[in-house]
């Protein structure tokens, strides 16, 4: 296997210290025995970070997968999410997904989404407790402004660890970017793939230059700028593929990537 095929296994440091792997398997629209087999996939080419959420319905089966494929626990970090219907009632729902992974904590709990589109410091409040007593390791959010993000931290004194927002080179602004990395909050990215046309004359002679494909190309491009992603998918050839992404972009790639959104509407 060539270097350039080698399945990515870095890690972002988050505030607190800890280690994220930088590359996670998102399970969005991944059901039953599809995100099993696709959970068990991962977990044999060397991912070591799956992501799931209450609203996915398939945390029994992210589960079933993780018990399955032998690896300890420890060396799984393991997301999920509150839906913000469940506002209010955040204790029972952190013990309705720890009981469906069948696992004692997870490593990151996000809120999925602004309440009614509103930061609530007091549903924050309640995941930092939860923190607390060690049913997940690390708390934080999606979806969620800077400027929400700064509500946050004003009322409780507490900036979310990451913040998992739709991202991709379509999608890029430097000044989101920038002002997580001022506040210590980790970029999350999802959607990298579906966000992007992936036939992009652009991308595509990127990805020929390097003999890769244009979504290692993007997957890549995320890693070169330190964000994680979570690619999601339930083919077992993509799942590989889009952790073989050991290459790495030169810096005016880097550069034509981040104008992406400008260039190709021209
Ligand atoms: P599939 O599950 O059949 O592989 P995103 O994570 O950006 O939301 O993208 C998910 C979508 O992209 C899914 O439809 C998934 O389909 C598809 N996908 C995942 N990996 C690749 C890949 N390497 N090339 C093309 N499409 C992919």
């Amino acid at each position: 296997m060539s270097d350039q095929r080698r399945i990515v296994d870095a890690s972002v440091r988050l505030a607190s210290g800890s280690e994220m792997p930088i590359l996670g398997l998102g399970t969005w629209q991944a059901r039953g025995s599809g995100a099993r087999g696709a959970v068990l996939r991962a977990l044999e080419v060397g991912y070591r970070h799956i992501d799931t959420a209450t609203a996915y319905g398939n945390e029994a089966h992210v589960g079933q997968a993780m018990a399955e494929s032998g690896v300890p626990r420890e060396e799984i970090f393991v997301t999920t999410k509150l839906p913000p219907s469940r506002a209010g009632r955040e204790r029972a729902t952190l013990r309705d997904s720890l009981d469906a992974l069948g696992l004692g904590y997870v490593d990151l709990w996000l809120i999925h989404w602004p309440p009614a589109g509103r930061a609530r410091p007091d549903v924050w409040e309640q995941l930092l407790e939860l923190q607390a007593e060690g049913l997940a390791r690390e708390v934080g959010v999606s979806n969620y402004s800077i400027r929400q993000l700064d509500e946050l931290e004003q009322a409780t004194g507490r900036l979310p660890a990451v913040n998992q927002i739709e991202w991709s080179p379509a999608l890029f602004e430097r000044s989101v970017l920038e002002g997580h990395r001022r506040r210590g909050v980790q970029l999350e990215g999802y959607s990298p793939l579906r966000t992007m046309n992936l036939r992009d004359p652009q991308l595509v002679r990127i990805a020929e230059a390097h003999g890769v494909t244009p979504a290692q190309v993007v997957l890549r491009w995320h890693i070169e700028h330190a964000i994680v992603a979570i690619p999601k998918s339930t083919n077992s050839e993509r799942i590989a593929e889009n952790a073989a992404i050991g290459f790495e972009l030169t810096s005016s790639e880097i550069e034509r990537l981040d104008r992406f959104a400008e260039t190709r509407s021209r």
